[in-house]
């Protein structure tokens, strides 16, 4: 696992993109695995600026809130297509994204990790990290065993979103998301991490126990992991 610190988040940033860029103009058909979050945003910003070439490219997101309609302005895909694919030319086919409106949660999740697996897995996935050390909704005691599927998302987390939802008692309590078993069967993952409210998470995430409290501990495992710091939030790190 490699950990690179930046001077800040503009920097950090950029390292990110300069590797996926790499990534991309080496194999110019990648699977990459996409995120959202603040984190993301000047991530993307970044990314469209490389003038990279993204028309064989597939992209799997991680996560969706349940039961959120993809066209709802709050829905992550609609983060995405704001951020990211209305300014790049990704082909709309080659874009997966879990239904948070499904009827079928079952199906939609096995279907999920099935496109995956159809296309030879994820090459390069992008993860941010929660303050409490979750990857894409999964929360703080995910098996480290679980696939794609439905969870319950904490308090904690949900009240990080309530400006979006206009009010706590609005954010979805449940999310759709890749499972840690998928995120991990990524071939190369990079998480991106600023500030000092990320400390505490990437101080456990990197220098404690690997263990399923804390969610991108399991990272410690991955044979091609880089985590991406700015100053502030490896400022806890041993
Ligand atoms: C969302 C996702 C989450 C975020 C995390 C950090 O797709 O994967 O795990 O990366 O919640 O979010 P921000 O960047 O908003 O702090």
């Amino acid at each position: 696992m490699r950990v690179i610190i930046c001077k800040n988040k503009k920097e950090a940033v950029k390292k990110a993109v300069w590797l996926f860029s790499q990534e991309i103009n080496n194999k110019k058909d990648l699977i990459l695995g996409l995120a959202t979050g603040k984190t993301m945003i000047p991530f993307y910003k970044e990314l469209i600026k490389a003038n990279i070439k993204f028309s064989k490219i597939h992209t799997f997101n991680l996560d969706e809130w349940y039961c959120v309609d993809s066209k709802d302005k709050n829905s992550l895909r609609s983060f995405m297509d704001k951020h990211f694919f209305n300014k790049v030319n990704i082909p709309k086919g080659n874009i997966h994204f879990l239904d948070g409106k499904t009827r079928n949660i079952k199906i939609e999740c096995e279907k999920y990790e099935r496109d995956i697996k159809k296309l030879n897995g994820i090459g390069l996935q992008i993860l941010g990290i929660g303050i409490n050390g979750h990857i894409g909704f999964d929360e703080p005691g995910t098996s480290f065993n679980s696939l794609t599927n439905k969870i319950n998302i904490s308090g904690e987390i949900r009240n990080l979103y309530s400006k979006n939802f206009k009010g706590f008692d609005n954010v979805p309590k449940y999310g759709l998301t890749m499972g840690i078993k998928t995120i991990m069967r990524s071939k190369k993952i990079i998480l991106l991490a600023f500030g000092e409210n990320k400390a505490d998470a990437i101080a456990k995430a990197l220098n404690g126990k690997i263990n399923e409290k804390v969610p991108a501990s399991i990272l410690q495992k991955h044979k091609d992991a880089t985590f991406i710091l700015d100053k502030k939030a490896a400022s806890k790190l041993e």
